[in-house]
């Protein structure tokens, strides 16, 4: 079996490093201290918070993720699902139930996967007013074994329709849920900065501060080289360095990319230079139907633009070696093209440096770029 993991939570003895911020996130934890995470996209910022809390026993997860929720019922409704999903394992869910037999409950099994569901099937779409009943019952279960409420992808908190409302109302409760620890987490750095960080959000410093950086290559290459050691093969030194690059650093990406690597070899191989070719190729196949549907969006001067980036980087994206590339001497359409080609989430913007969300597409472009 591959022993690679990328896509998914990594927990375990598929979690690699980081023993400092583990430590250090437990001790917030422990004082209730509310975090908000930072870190790009992949990096790792799910899967530490949840090791974080699988390593310790005194608190147990609120687990939500608010990735595209669009209002304030989706919102609730979700707060409620996971949190009968919590008291189900400890034998609350009755009480539970009871007390928010006005939402009419409804709990069954997913034929598919077997998994446990809580609809709620209320009429009325649920709002901020739900809000206060709902940390009501998160208050109850904190009381039956503490809690610790887990908000990722945080940022899309500013996608629903009131969000002004929404915010100002979930820190209030938030504010006063004194004993529970909140962990904030985000990929869209913009986004999670205007939260935290703006003098009149009213999230405004409400949670300290902590960066994940990709994780180091002292820590990582021993782990990987390991993984590679466990089905037979043998990866030469010299390679790290490309894979490292190819994967722009990026913890799951570099994950991606030796999964696709075992995937092309055998038990027994040495890897080369080749390997890493034909991951590539792998890589950019199973993701060809993607790609060309991106490709059919984008206008013939976005693909010049993004064809430059992938070749000589994002850091001066107006300097004349770049718009040489783009065949435009017009630095500011250039930049226009790069904030549009932004809000469509192909490409983003950190500490000045343009960047492929997905490195896979950007192989996609050099593959086909014929210069
Ligand atoms: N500590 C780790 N050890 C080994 N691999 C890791 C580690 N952390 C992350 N990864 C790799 O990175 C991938 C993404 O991890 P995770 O989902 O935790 O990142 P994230 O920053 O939350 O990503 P996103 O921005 O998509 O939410 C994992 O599937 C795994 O391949
Ligand atoms: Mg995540």
């Amino acid at each position: 079996m591959n022993p690679f993991k990328y896509g998914s939570i990594v927990v375990a003895e598929h979690f690699c490093g980081r023993e400092k911020l583990i430590t250090q996130l437990q001790g917030h934890i422990f004082s209730a201290q509310n975090i908000v995470i930072y870190g790009e996209r992949r990096v790792g910022k799910t899967s530490l918070i949840y090791e974080a809390i699988r390593r310790q026993k005194k608190f147990r997860p609120l687990r939500l993720d608010l990735m595209d929720i669009k209002s304030t019922d989706m919102l609730c409704r979700k707060i409620l699902h996971a949190l009968a999903l919590l008291e189900k394992e400890t034998g609350g869910i009755e009480r539970f139930f009871k007390s928010l037999a006005a939402l009419r409950p409804i709990f069954s099994i997913d034929p598919i996967t077997g998994s446990p569901t809580i609809s709620f099937d209320s009429e009325a779409p649920l709002s901020t007013d739900n809000l206060h009943e709902i940390f009501n019952q998160i208050k109850k279960a904190d009381e039956q074994k503490p809690i610790v409420i887990v908000l990722d992808e945080f940022q899309s908190i500013m996608d629903i329709d009131d969000t002004t409302a929404v915010i100002a109302e979930l820190r209030s409760h938030i504010q006063h849920a004194t004993n529970i620890p909140f962990i904030f987490a985000g990929s869209i750095r913009k986004k999670m900065e205007r939260i935290f960080i703006s003098k009149n959000s009213p999230f405004f410093k409400s949670a300290l501060p902590l960066s994940v950086k990709p994780l180091g290559r002292d820590e990582f290459i021993p782990f990987l080289t390991d993984k590679f050691q466990s089905g037979g093969r043998t990866i030469n030194d010299d390679l790290w360095e490309n894979i490292f690059d190819l994967a722009g650093e990026t913890t799951g990406d570099v994950q991606q990319l030796c999964e696709a690597m075992w995937s092309v070899s055998e038990s027994g191989a040495t890897l080369n230079q080749n390997h890493i070719y034909q991951a590539v190729e792998l890589l950019i196949s199973r993701e060809i139907l993607s790609s060309q549907s991106i490709m059919t969006r984008l206008t013939e001067f976005q693909v010049k633009v993004l064809l430059s980036l992938a070749r000589i980087g994002g850091k001066k994206p107006t300097s004349k070696a770049f718009l040489k590339q783009t065949g435009s001497y017009n630095a500011s359409s250039v930049t226009k093209t790069l904030k549009r080609l932004e809000k469509t989430k192909i490409i983003y913007q950190i500490d000045h440096d343009w960047k492929f969300f997905n490195p896979v597409f950007k192989q996609y472009l050099l593959k086909n770029s014929a210069r």
